[in-house]
């Protein structure tokens, strides 16, 4: 029985911090990690291989079903995401990839072909979901639901941040409106859009570091979960 399995959700928009948060409580936890942006992000290379558009709606929710796609924990970096046995992670963590993620995700038939990968991922001893709709759809029996924030120029100043370390220039102003433009589109899509689940405990992580919001995260699962660490 899976519904045995507790899962913790951490559910927000890009940017807020969630992959860095969500795996470092994986590893203090020693739960699984569901990187589920991953999963949106690989069919786009998926499709992109299969030259399917956003307009071939039932061939996209086949190819998201039918891939095989695995996490290997990365100490200290994000995860590696492995597709059909090939590490696609350099391919899937760029801005492009991320705004084309985001039109593909707001299509109904490729948000149902994904769930059942998502579900599968639920096993002993927990699991760590990091998404848009973790909470609200995908496993609304969490026994912890964080919605995690900030605001898109905080969010846009650490992405910055990330790019400028890995040699890349880009342009503050252009990704602060890329952010709010994710964010329309995340959150005014008709399925699954992007919102707090009701039970969904709102941080805001503008003025926190990584280890506070860790703690306060941790301090909540508590309340709720027997945790061995
Ligand atoms: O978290 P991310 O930036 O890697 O996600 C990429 C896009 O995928 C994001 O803009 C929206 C979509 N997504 C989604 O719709 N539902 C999820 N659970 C995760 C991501």
């Amino acid at each position: 029985m899976t519904s045995s399995v507790p899962v913790l959700t951490i559910d927000g928009p890009s940017g807020a911090g969630k992959g860095t948060v969500s795996q470092r409580l994986a590893e203090k936890l020693k739960w699984h990690y569901l990187d589920s942006g991953a999963l949106y992000r690989v069919l786009v290379v998926a499709a992109d291989r299969a030259d399917l558009g956003a307009e071939h709606e039932s061939q996209l929710s086949r190819l998201a079903a039918s891939m095989q796609v695995e996490f290997r924990p990365n100490l200290g970096d994000l995860v590696q995401v492995v597709l059909n046995g090939e590490d696609v992670s350099g391919l899937i963590r760029t801005e492009a990839c991320g705004n084309k993620a985001s039109e593909l995700a707001a299509l109904p038939p490729v948000r149902a072909g994904l769930l059942d990968l998502q579900h599968k991922m639920r096993q002993l001893p927990g699991l760590v979901a990091d998404g848009r709709d973790m909470g609200t759809v995908v496993f609304p029996d969490a026994v912890t639901k964080i919605f995690l924030t900030a605001s898109p120029e905080i969010r846009a100043q650490r992405r910055h941040k990330q790019l400028m370390e890995k040699g890349l220039d880009v342009n503050l102003p252009r990704l602060i409106s890329e952010i709010r433009e994710r964010d329309r589109r995340d959150a005014g899509r008709a399925v699954s859009p992007l919102r707090p689940a009701e039970d969904a405990f709102e941080l805001d992580s503008s003025c926190l570091d990584i280890d506070a919001v860790v703690d306060q995260i941790m301090q909540r699962l508590r309340e709720v979960c027997v945790l061995e660490s």
